[in-house]
Parts: C-alpha cells; structure tokens; sequence
C-alpha cells in the first residue's frame, strides 16, 4: 500500500498560499492539512475558515483540517461550509467527544481525533465507529519545526493493530517532526498519512520529499 502525503501549510508562505498549494500537487500530494489553533488549546493563533474557504477555490485536493482548538464543536458547520472533506478534534480539547463526532459526520463529512504524544489509546475505546481517521501527534501541538518523539512509535504500533483487528475503514495519520529519517520507522509502524510541514516548505528543493517519502512505502 503507498502512503499518503499531506503537506503542512503551517511553514508555506503565507502571502503566497494558493502557489504553494499548486506546488505541492504538482509535486505529488495526496491531501492538504490545515492546521487550526486557537490560542486557546495551544499558544499560537493561526487560520480559520476564511483561508480554509480561499484553498478549497484553488485546489480539488482532500482538505484535512485539524483543529487544535477548545470546544472544537462550536467550530465544525464553518469549516464544513469553507469546504474542508475531513475535520480532526484533539480529544483534549472537548468534554463532548461522542457529540463533536457525531456532528461533523451529519454534515456527510469525515471525522478524525488527535491524541497528544501523552493521551492513551484508550480515550478512543468508545468511539472506535464514528472514525474515520486516528491521528497520532508525535510532537506537542502548537508550532512547525519541532523534533519527532520517538516514544509515540509503540503508540502507533498499537493503533495499527486495533484499526486491522477491527478490519475497520480508518486512516492512520502522523503528524509533527516527519522528514527523511523518521519517515521511514512511522511507515513500518503502520501509519497511512504522513503530514509534513518544515521539511516540505522549509527548503526549495524540500518538495521532491513528497514522492520519496511515497517510495519508501512501495
Ligand atoms: C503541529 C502541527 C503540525 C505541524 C507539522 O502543531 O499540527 O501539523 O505543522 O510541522 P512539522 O512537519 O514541521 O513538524
Ligand atoms: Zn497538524
């Protein structure tokens, strides 16, 4: 099975957002991801619907936002309307878990939850059916650039296992400190979407990690 990569617009030029969009997919990238943070659930503010909405005009690409946002419920119907195909809620952001989930699927979207590098599996044992995606945050959320942790790696092993024992339909994504060297562990441990930011956006020739990084799970 090949991976899928999602760029990271957080360390694309933001005065120059839909070119960096348009390289990224020329250069082979399977989703978008959007990193939303509020101030809030993590220091930094970043983007919301708005820049969600201008994206979704220059790309047919598979947006995939993350909300690193407090009370991410209150959130979903605008970043449903700008267009997003897949909303991800950090579980520690929401005393509603169950309800947040459900609402992002009656819009006919798809719904994924992050856990920080120290929330167990286990904050997901009862809403395993409402998934579509798991993403595991293998730096702490709130910046680009931050060094990979390795000890999320068993974590990973663990939801690989849980999502084919229930033979379920669910993307397995990585996100933080992904570049050419803990590329290749994430993959072995069973992710299926690998987000990138710094690594792809960080230098000129950073794009062509797209396409490696899609080799090495061939
Ligand atoms: C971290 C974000 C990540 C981040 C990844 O809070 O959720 O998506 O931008 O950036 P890199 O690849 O630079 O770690
Ligand atoms: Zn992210």
């Amino acid at each position: 099975m090949t991976i899928k990569i999602a760029p990271s617009l957080l360390s694309a030029d933001f005065s120059r957002l839909g070119e960096e969009v348009k390289r990224v997919e020329d250069n082979g990238a399977d989703w978008i991801h959007l990193d939303v943070m509020d101030g809030h659930f993590v220091p930094t503010i970043t983007v919301g619907p708005p820049v969600a909405a201008s994206i979704r005009k220059v790309t047919n690409l598979f947006i995939d936002a993350h909300l690193m946002v407090n009370k991410p419920e209150e959130q979903i119907e605008q970043f449903v309307e700008a267009g997003v195909n897949l909303i991800t809620i950090q579980t520690e952001a929401t005393a509603h878990l169950d309800r947040a989930l459900r609402k992002i699927k009656s819009f006919g979207i798809k719904a994924g939850v992050a856990l920080n590098p120290a929330t167990p599996i286990y904050s997901l044992e009862y809403v395993w059916p409402l998934l579509d995606l798991v993403l595991v945050m293998s730096v702490n959320p709130g910046a680009g650039g931050q060094k990979f942790i390795p000890a999320v790696l068993p974590k990973i092993k663990a939801i690989a296992r849980e999502i084919r024992s229930r033979e379920a339909d669910i993307e397995l994504q990585v996100d933080g400190g992904i570049n050419r060297e803990t590329a290749s562990p994430v993959i072995e441990a069973g992710a299926t979407v690998l987000v990138a930011g710094s690594a792809i956006f960080g230098d000129p020739s950073g794009v062509a990690l797209i396409k490696n990084m899609k080799d090495l799970s061939r």
